[in-house]
């Protein structure tokens, strides 16, 4: 793993996690991360023939942050696993570029060892393809396809392929968001539109910039004197009547 490599991993953990505010806490501070780097170290020992070394540096990631990834997965750029406790990824899995994991996922396996020593280098495991998120507690079993830009809601439990774009929830998982819908968002942090959730405080400002914007307007029409009679009459009396109150 380059120096370049790490700088790339700790920029893309940066770009979707509103947590992260620096590249240090990033760096010193984020299991992921660590499980991440200690994976290519250990699927560099795996593709060299060394197995047991390979299984000795993920078995060590797994006990440092509570990731475990065999040595044989292959994981394409810019993974980012957030949490991060309670991952397993087993050893044929494939995740492409910019994938985003949540904590309690499982990238298993699911047909029984009727001969094991046969299934040895058969693909077991599922594939996510790029910019694949996928929620908390997910389970995604077998050896399916997560298609390009797909969401996997929190806690669902998928055992057949995913189509590219589309949100899938549930157990057994079926697709709750079509493409159209959810290709149009790009990244999301959790997979949730933060759009859609305003921020009330900025509601607050905008209230009070309408309202302000709209007592200057009445002032300035009362001031070039273009306000009728009958209001300015009705003014002058709401103004006597808060002079006698206070008075
Ligand atoms: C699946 C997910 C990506 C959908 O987000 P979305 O595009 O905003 O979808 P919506 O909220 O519009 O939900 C669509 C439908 O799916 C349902 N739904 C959403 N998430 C669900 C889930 N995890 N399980 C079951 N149903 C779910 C909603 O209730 C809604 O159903 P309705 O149409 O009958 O009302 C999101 O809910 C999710 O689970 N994200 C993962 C978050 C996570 O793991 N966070 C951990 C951070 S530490």
């Amino acid at each position: 793993m380059t120096f370049k490599s790490i700088r790339q991993e700790i920029a893309s953990t940066m770009a979707r996690d509103p947590a992260a505010r620096s590249g240090l806490e990033v760096a010193l501070l984020y299991p992921g991360f660590h499980a991440i780097v200690l994976h290519r170290a250990a699927h560099a020992a795996w593709r060299r023939g060394w197995r047991f070394l390979g299984r000795l540096v993920s078995q060590f990631a797994r006990w440092m942050t509570g990731i475990e990834i065999h040595p044989g997965a292959r994981i394409g750029r810019s993974l980012f696993i957030d949490h991060g406790m309670g991952v397993v990824i087993g050893e044929t899995a494939e995740i492409g570029d910019n994938v985003t994991l949540y904590h309690g996922i499982t990238l298993g396996g699911i047909a029984p060892a009727v001969d094991s020593a046969a299934q040895v280098d058969t693909k077991r495991h599922p594939t996510l393809e790029d910019d694949v998120i996928v929620g908390s507690g997910a389970q995604i079993l077998g050896p399916l396809t997560v298609g390009r830009g797909a969401r996997v809601g929190a806690n669902a439990v998928v055992v057949r392929d995913v189509p590219a774009g589309v949100t899938v929830t549930g157990i057994p998982a079926r697709m709750t968001v079509p493409r159209d819908r959810a290709e149009a968002r790009g990244f999301m942090a959790y997979g949730t539109p933060s759009g859609d959730q305003p921020d009330p405080l900025i509601n607050a400002i905008e209230t009070l910039r309408a309202q302000v914007a709209t007592l200057s307007a009445r002032l300035e029409e009362i001031e070039a004197g273009a306000v009728p009679r009958s209001d300015a009459a009705s003014e002058r009396t709401d103004e006597e009547e808060c002079d006698a109150s206070s008075g």
